[in-house]
Parts: C-alpha cells; sequence; structure tokens
C-alpha cells in the first residue's frame, strides 16, 4: 500500500492506494473512525463493493443510500435523498459520510457532508479510475443545475481517500480508458518525465498491470495533491488541471453529455489544446503526434466528426472559463509544461477545430 498526503494544514488528509484494500478491516476502521456513517453509492457500484464495507464497521451504527446510477442523477433530489437519510436516522454533526462509488457518487456525497449540519466528514472510496486520480482528491464537491453542469456546489475536503485498485478490474473499457485521459492530462501539464514513462507503458496499464497501475495512481494524486495544496480554491495554478477541459466541455455539451465520456472528451481537447499550442510556435508538430499516438493508444478519440467550427467557438466563448477580460485556454509551453494564455485569434482556433472536424 502507497500512502500519500494532501497537505492542507490542519485539514490534511492521506491518500491511500493499494490493491485489496477493502479487505482491510485495519485500515478501514481507523480511516472511518466515526459511530455513525452513512455509505453513499449507487445500484452498480452496490452490488459489488457495499457488502466490503458493511462487514468490516459491523460496530457502528450504519446507514446506505444507493442512488440510481449516471450523471443524470448528479441533482439536488439525490442530494436531497442524502440529507433527508441523514435527517431520518438522527444523525449527529460527528458523523461520516462514505462516498463509495466514481465521480459522480463521490461530488454529490461530498457536497451532502459539506451541508448537512453546515459540515461533517466524509472519506472518499473512489471504485473509476477517473475518481482514482482526479475527483476523489481535491475538494471540489458539486451537483448540476438542470442547465448548467457543476454549478452548485462547495469546495470541501474529505478525511481521507481510499483507492482499492483492484475494484478497477469491474470497470468497462471504456471507463477505465475515459481515467487514462486524466492520467495522460497531467504528465503532459506538470511532468515531461511521467508522460515519458506513459508511452513506455501504456500496454502495461492497458493490462492492468498491478504495479503500473499503482505507480500511475500515486503519481497522478502527487501532482494534483501538490496543485491543490497551493491553490486549493481553484484562483490561481489549479487553472492547470483544467488542459483539454474548455474544448472537452464543448464536445460534451454538443454531445448532451451521452456522446462523450468526459475523459473522451479531455482527449479530444487535449489533442485540440496541443494544435493551439502548436500554432502559437511553442509545440513542434512532432509532439503533438506524439500525444496523440499516446492518445489513441489508450482506446481515447483524437477527432470527432460532423461539427460546425463556428458553432464550436460560440459555444467555447460561453464555457465558465471565459474571463471578463476575454476567452482564457490552458495551453503548453513544452511537454511538461502547462500554462494558462490568452486565447489566440479566432482564424487560429477555426482552423484547429476544423482540422479535428474534418473539414
Ligand atoms: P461515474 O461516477 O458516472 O462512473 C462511471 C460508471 O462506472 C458509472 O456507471 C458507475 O456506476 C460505474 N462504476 C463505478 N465504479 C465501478 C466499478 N468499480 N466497477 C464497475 N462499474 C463501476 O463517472 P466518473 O468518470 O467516475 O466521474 C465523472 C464525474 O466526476 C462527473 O460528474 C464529473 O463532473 C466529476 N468530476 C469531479 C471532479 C472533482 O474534482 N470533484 C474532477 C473530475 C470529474
Ligand atoms: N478536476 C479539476 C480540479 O480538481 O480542479
Amino acid at each position: 500500500m502507497e500512502t500519500l498526503e494532501v497537505a492542507l494544514g490542519e485539514r490534511s488528509y492521506p491518500i491511500y492506494i493499494g490493491e485489496g484494500l477493502l479487505e482491510n478491516d485495519i485500515l478501514l476502521n481507523k480511516e472511518i473512525s466515526a459511530k455513525q456513517i452513512l455509505i453513499v453509492t449507487n445500484d452498480v457500484v452496490a452490488p459489488l463493493y457495499l457488502g466490503a464495507i458493511e462487514q468490516a464497521l459491523t460496530d457502528r451504527e450504519q446507514g446506505s443510500v444507493i442512488l440510481s446510477d449516471g450523471e443524470q442523477h448528479k441533482t439536488l433530489d439525490c442530494f436531497s435523498k442524502i440529507i433527508d437519510t441523514l435527517i431520518d436516522r438522527g444523525f449527529h454533526r460527528d458523523a461520516c459520510i462514505v462516498a463509495l462509488g466514481g465521480g459522480v457518487i463521490g461530488d454529490i456525497a461530498g457536497f451532502a457532508a459539506a451541508c448537512y449540519q453546515r459540515g461533517v466528514d466524509y472519506v472518499q472510496i473512489p471504485t473509476t479510475l477517473l475518481a482514482q486520480v482526479d475527483s476523489s482528491v481535491g475538494g471540489k464537491t458539486a451537483v448540476n443545475h438542470s442547465r448548467v453542469k457543476n454549478m452548485i456546489g462547495a469546495f470541501h475536503q474529505p478525511i481521507s481517500v481510499i483507492a482499492d485498485t483492484n475494484v478497477l478490474k469491474t470497470l468497462a473499457p471504456r471507463e477505465y480508458a475515459a481515467g487514462l485521459a486524466e492520467i495522460i492530462k497531467y504528465g503532459l501539464i506538470l511532468d515531461e518525465g511521467f508522460f515519458e514513462w506513459q508511452e513506455m507503458h501504456m500496454e502495461a496499464l492497458l493490462a492492468l498491470d498491478a504495479e503500473a497501475l499503482s505507480f500511475a495512481i500515486r503519481r497522478s494524486c502527487e501532482l494534483k495533491a501538490a496543485i491543490v495544496s497551493e491553490d486549493e480554491r481553484d484562483l490561481n495554478r489549479r487553472a492547470l488541471l483544467n488542459f483539454g477541459h474548455t474544448f472537452g466541455h464543448v464536445l460534451e455539451s454538443l454531445g448532451k453529455f451521452e456522446r462523450w465520456l468526459h475523459g473522451e472528451a479531455v482527449s479530444i481537447g487535449m489533442s485540440m489544446a496541443m494544435r493551439t499550442s502548436c500554432s502559437l510556435g511553442w509545440i513542434s508538430n512532432f509532439d503533438c503526434e506524439r500525444v496523440d499516438s499516446l492518445l489513441l493508444r489508450a482506446n481515447l478519440p483524437v477527432a470527432f466528426e460532423g461539427l460546425n467550427p463556428d458553432k464550436f467557438l460560440e459555444l467555447m466563448q460561453l464555457d465558465k472559463k471565459a474571463y471578463a477580460e476575454g476567452l482564457k485556454l490552458v495551453l503548453l509551453k513544452r511537454i511538461g509544461e502547462g500554462t494558462v494564455a490568452a486565447a489566440p485569434n479566432n482564424t487560429i482556433l477555426i482552423d484547429v477545430i476544423g482540422a479535428k472536424a474534418g473539414n
């Protein structure tokens, strides 16, 4: 088992990464020590892993909320179900919520923990690769508004993150690849050596090789933890984590959040951000090809068909990261060095989008 820390003074917390952590009763009892525990999960994850947590913590007052699976249930209604259960069962301020699932569950359960009695503890037990390398770390919690994703939320850090790599064996290959996109992102924006390691070990990652997987999750969490420690409230450097996301959000919304998984949209978005960085003379064509090649090897898309570049650009301007002074993008100065920069002129952007849209 590997242990890291997210350093945030009194609110610092550990991240545990390893095989079989859901069977490690000693660890679970140490990290989830409250007398009252509410486990929040969904109807896909519950039959697979809820029993392990319940059995490990039998001596506590336990409850569970099993939500319907899917991003469409990341709503205030589901948030209310959690709050209703906490109230019905008379849970106190020293209760602990356990988020058992992917990013959707982690975000809703974390938001309920941020709000119940003005804030109770929660532990993240992420069960998707994306959640293990990204959403379970950093304390961003939210539900979606009917018109805009993640619009209602709070910063609320968990007290512990327990990432059992064995649970990834039941994850659908497409969901696994979506998590790989975020791992590739960390190398691109922060660590050239990590990107090169991924070029050498992508086949091992695809085969769920335990050593490779554990290293990739640990390095991703280390890089994210360092950024969160520096800029918890996302006022500055944390914006780098949005590499590929401005383009990706447009794709997700054009696809009505059904056509692309988040990680797939980010993959195409990163490829577009690489091309934009190349147009500015910061990145070589050769490096753009290297990145596309790694994304393709990870079973991720790097282009799409049938989109109108003008419409795409219009939607980009609406992205929440379009500041008053104009659209900003996360671009690369070189592999391993991300930067937030003013978007180049529309002609360049239309060229980049058009090339990816096959127009
Ligand atoms: P998800 O939570 O929907 O999980 C993907 C699918 O995998 C679901 O069907 C889920 O039921 C299933 N699943 C989960 N674990 C499984 C397992 N071990 N075996 C089999 N199936 C399993 O999606 P996700 O990709 O984990 O997370 C996406 C969400 O995370 C989005 O809502 C996004 O906004 C959010 N997010 C938040 C942050 C943050 O910092 N808080 C960062 C990135 C993404
Ligand atoms: N996933 C972006 C962030 O945590 O800031």
